[in-house]
């Protein structure tokens, strides 16, 4: 692998052990990929950041680290809202070692932001070369935004946070970037929903498995291409897609698509996943919440109250530059957290049923927080929690 003069003073230990350790690990997995060189990183996201992840052993393991994040960096979900955790119904002794998780990244110089929807709070941008961990963000970032990231590890993210750079492998290269199946939506998907995107998403990833798919007929916009990709790296193991004339790298590249499998999809393959089940407890914002969805879900709720438990999870710097919106609505019942979600958290394993409008949250609730899970769109979701 090829190697600048500064990284070979890094390996040398020339400026610390952490950072050696670090770049060796870099390196080793570069090997292991076949990556000729390191490429210069813009931002990370460090998943391994929930105490029911990590454990013990990894908490020991982030204190012997001692260097800190020279690009931005935030954290993967954790299981309890930091500053809220009480409200939540977090056990303390649980809430005092996941603190102890993030005051250890803390010292690290991530920062303090554990969320999936890291696009929202540090720009990115088409072309820029990422080491993202959590899958729905590594989608997006591919897919809607048309950076690179495959999707590293929390070791591998984190080592890339400290020493700047990650592994110009897989999907930092161009040639791994074009499309290997077409999915063709026959449906007129023009009154789909979030939920519906999440919905194809859920469907689409067992079709796609690891390949990358190019959807034609559909016209999402940023917040159901987010659903979309989600749900995908949920039930396959999506990590880019395209679709024709929306997504940027579809419409800024000429793929060749012939000879690709093709797969019909229609309109009864996804609404028969709309099942009217009873619930007892509601969540949106699986991927955390955009502005817009906030605001949505504000409208919706304005005037109403909650009959039964309404989460809505959004990143803490979404929610703090929508605060009035956060409060409206706060005031209908239904609690607005930041840092954690419906399936990291354990708070969610005391309900039996849950709604969400989440492709990504559908698959992942029934193992996650051992509870059936039901699909629907936000009014649906704010209508089954205030009837
Ligand atoms: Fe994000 Fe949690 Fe869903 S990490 S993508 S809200 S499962």
């Amino acid at each position: 692998m090829q190697l600048e003069p500064e990284d070979e003073r890094v390996l040398a230990g020339e400026e610390g052990e952490t950072r050696q350790r670090m770049l060796e690990l870099l390196v080793a997995l570069g090997k292991v990929f076949g990556a000729e060189q390191l490429v210069r990183i813009r931002s990370a996201q460090v998943s391994g950041a929930s105490y029911k992840t990590i454990g013990e052993y990894g908490l020991q393991w982030l204190s012997t680290l001692d260097a800190r994040a020279v690009v931005p960096a935030v954290l993967n979900p954790i299981g309890m809202p930091r500053g809220r955790w009480q409200e939540m119904g977090v056990d303390e002794d649980f809430a005092q070692k996941q603190q102890a998780v993030v005051a250890a990244y803390e010292r690290l110089g991530i920062g303090l932001e554990c969320t999936c929807t890291p696009y929202y709070l540090h720009e990115t941008g088409f072309g820029d070369h990422l080491a993202w961990s959590e899958s729905s963000a590594v989608s997006y970032a591919n897919s809607v935004i048309g950076a690179r990231t495959n999707r590293e590890g929390g070791p591998g993210a984190l080592a890339a946070a400290l020493v700047g750079k990650t592994p110009c492998y897989g999907l930092h290269l161009a040639k791994n970037r074009r499309p290997q199946l077409v999915i063709r939506v026959q449906a007129d998907t023009r009154d789909w929903s979030i939920a519906h995107f999440g919905a194809l998403g859920y469907h689409a990833g067992k079709l796609a498995g690891n390949r990358i798919p190019f959807f034609s007929g559909i016209t999402p916009d940023r917040d159901q291409l987010k659903a979309l990709g989600a749900a995908m790296a949920a039930t396959g193991a999506v990590a880019l897609y395209h679709v024709e004339g929306i997504t940027p790298e579809a419409v800024k590249v000429p793929f060749d698509l012939g000879g690709l499998e093709t797969i019909a999809v229609e309109s009864d393959e996804i609404r028969h996943l709309f099942r009217e089940i009873p619930v007892d407890a509601v969540a949106v914002g699986c991927p955390h919440c955009s502005p817009a969805e906030l605001e949505e879900i504000a409208r919706l709720l304005k005037g109403k109250l909650v009959t039964m438990p309404l989460y809505i999870f959004a990143a803490q710097g979404v929610i703090e530059a929508n605060q009035r919106v956060a409060d409206t609505i706060e005031k209908s019942g239904a609690r607005v957290f930041a840092d954690t979600c419906m399936v990291v958290s354990p708070v969610m394993e005391q309900y039996e049923a849950i709604m969400v409008n989440s492709g990504k949250a559908l698959a992942y609730v029934p193992d996650m927080c051992a509870a059936v899970a039901r699909i629907g769109t936000i009014e649906e979701c704010v209508k089954v929690a205030t009837e």
